[in-house]
């Protein structure tokens, strides 16, 4: 069975988050989301998410690309999370394009998919701030 994980905020769920975990179960069989809390969001992203993790969560845990999630709460987590889930392949989107090919040292494939042109959590928030 190959096990996949991916990590993101996921905040104001959009059309370009479906699309990538779409293509993500497309590559294995069990994906992992590791979403990122809003404490993280916080103090690591300097982001404020608008939909809290409790939402943001129950939001991915209800795909039917998505076989679990976790809470992302530090960056060194990635290693302890591949041993622990018998990780596979680390898939992300290329914004993070080389940010993570120190995994591959820990035995597994790294794939940077292409972003959904258009379409992304901050363009929402900023056109909405308009309307
Ligand atoms: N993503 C994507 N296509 C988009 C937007 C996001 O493939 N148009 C991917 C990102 O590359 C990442 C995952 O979705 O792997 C979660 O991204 P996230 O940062 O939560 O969403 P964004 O819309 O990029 O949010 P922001 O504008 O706050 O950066």
């Amino acid at each position: 069975m190959k096990k996949i994980i991916t990590y993101g905020t996921f905040d104001i769920f959009h059309s370009g988050h479906l699309e990538l975990l779409k293509r993500i179960k497309e590559l294995g069989d069990y994906v992992i989301v590791g979403v990122s809390t809003d404490e993280f969001n916080l103090t690591e992203k300097n982001k404020i998410s608008y939909f809290p993790y409790k939402d943001r969560k129950a939001i991915i845990e209800a795909l039917k690309y998505v076989d679990l999630v976790i809470p992302e709460e530090s960056w060194e987590q990635k290693i302890a999370d591949i041993k622990k889930y018998d990780i596979d392949i680390f898939v992300i989107g290329n914004d993070w394009e080389t940010k993570f090919d120190y995994l591959k040292d820990y035995g597994i494939e790294v794939i940077y998919l292409e972003r959904t042109p258009n379409i992304s959590t901050s363009t929402v928030k900023k056109e909405l701030k308009y309307k």
